[in-house]
């Protein structure tokens, strides 16, 4: 595996090959680390199936390198996803879209929909644009674990499966991005993300939130958002995900279920509880969102029994960072 440092002709040249002979690159973004194929190319995508162990009935995000491109693989139907397209591409937003034929069934799981984004990332528009195919890339992470936002992070995950990861240092954001439907005219969020509920009814008057973005989905036929369905963003330790806004009350339920071999991540309110480990996620909401995954992965490295998670508000960016939490913790949450 050759970890690219810097973006110069020569490397591009070796990563466009690479995609070109139907291969996997891992490449940075604003949000999380992508593994990347051509998206035109069913053999190439189902290698990205195959080394993330990811479930077929899960769609994959096409990324491309402007939004001049989309017409050529979906199909704009309304105003309102104009106008999300306007607002919010390229950056960390994924617009749900009816698909073309030309991207083949893989690429989608069988939907007739097609998620499109647009990273904003520079090294990641330098890619896609000296690639020139339309990439659909995960997040580069096996599935079940902590989305990968650093390569020392990842790089043993696919060592001996992928071999060529460009690095672009820590993800800005940390998170993934945010993924939109629009449903009878109005936009739905599937996935929460850095682009906020509020972000867009300022720029559209209304948005819904699925239901299921902080449920556990019981009927597998009611998904929006198949990658819902999945356990998500773990850890191997077990986790416990607590919330109070009232910090005694946080502090009595992190103290009631502690053991003697307990992590606590969380902000610097609990950094005083006396425990086997307390390791920091940061104090604001960009920060732990920014943290989380690595620190996710941190935590596996002390022998632990358990992680006690101090959850957030769930408004703004908050709720997407519940979102993953909630899925971390395989919904072992608990609020006072
Ligand atoms: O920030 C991101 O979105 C990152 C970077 C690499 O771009 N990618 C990412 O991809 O997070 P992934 O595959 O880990 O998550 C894609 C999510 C899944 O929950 C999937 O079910 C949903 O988007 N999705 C993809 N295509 C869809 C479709 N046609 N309809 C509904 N949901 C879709
Ligand atoms: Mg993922």
């Amino acid at each position: 595996m050759k970890i690219i440092k810097e973006i110069n002709r020569e490397n591009l040249e070796l990563v466009k090959k690479e995609i070109l002979n139907d291969n996997l690159v891992i490449f940075p973004t604003e949000t999380v680390y992508g593994i990347g194929a051509n998206a035109l190319k069913s053999e190439a995508v189902s290698k990205i199936f195959e080394v993330k162990t990811r479930a077929l009935n899960n769609p994959l995000i096409v990324h491309l390198k402007s939004k001049d491109e989309i017409s050529k693989y979906a199909t704009i139907l309304n105003l309102v996803e104009q106008k999300l397209i306007d607002s919010f591409m390229p950056g960390p937003f994924t617009i749900i879209l009816k698909k073309k034929d030309i991207i083949p069934n893989c690429v989608s799981a069988n939907l007739d929909t097609v998620g499109i984004r647009i990273p904003i990332n520079k090294i990641a528009h330098e890619f896609l644009e000296y690639v020139d195919v339309p990439i659909a890339a995960p997040s580069a992470n096996i599935s079940s674990r902590p989305s990968g936002t650093k390569v020392e992070d990842i790089k043993d995950e696919f060592e001996g499966k992928v071999n060529y990861i460009i690095d672009g240092g820590e993800s800005k954001i940390g998170l993934e991005s945010t993924v939109v439907k629009v449903i009878d005219n109005v936009p739905t969020i599937l996935r929460p993300g850095f682009i906020t509920k509020e972000d867009i009814e300022n720029v559209i008057g209304t948005c819904n939130v699925s239901p299921h973005v902080l449920s556990e989905i019981k009927d597998n036929t009611k998904a929006e958002s198949p990658g819902m369905l999945y356990k998500h963003y773990a850890p191997r330790t077990k986790c416990l995900l607590v919330y109070s806004n009232n910090l005694d009350k946080l502090k009595t339920l992190v103290k009631e279920n502690m053991t003697s071999k307990t992590i606590i991540l969380a902000s610097s309110r609990l950094e005083n509880i006396d425990c086997y480990k307390y390791i920091s996620y940061g104090n604001t909401l960009e920060e732990i969102s920014h943290n989380i995954f690595s620190k996710l992965r941190e935590c596996d490295k002390y022998n632990a029994d358990l992680i006690i998670i101090e959850g957030v508000k769930k408004e703004g960016l908050g709720l997407a960072i519940m979102n993953r939490l909630i899925r971390t913790s395989n919904f072992n949450y608990k609020e006072l």
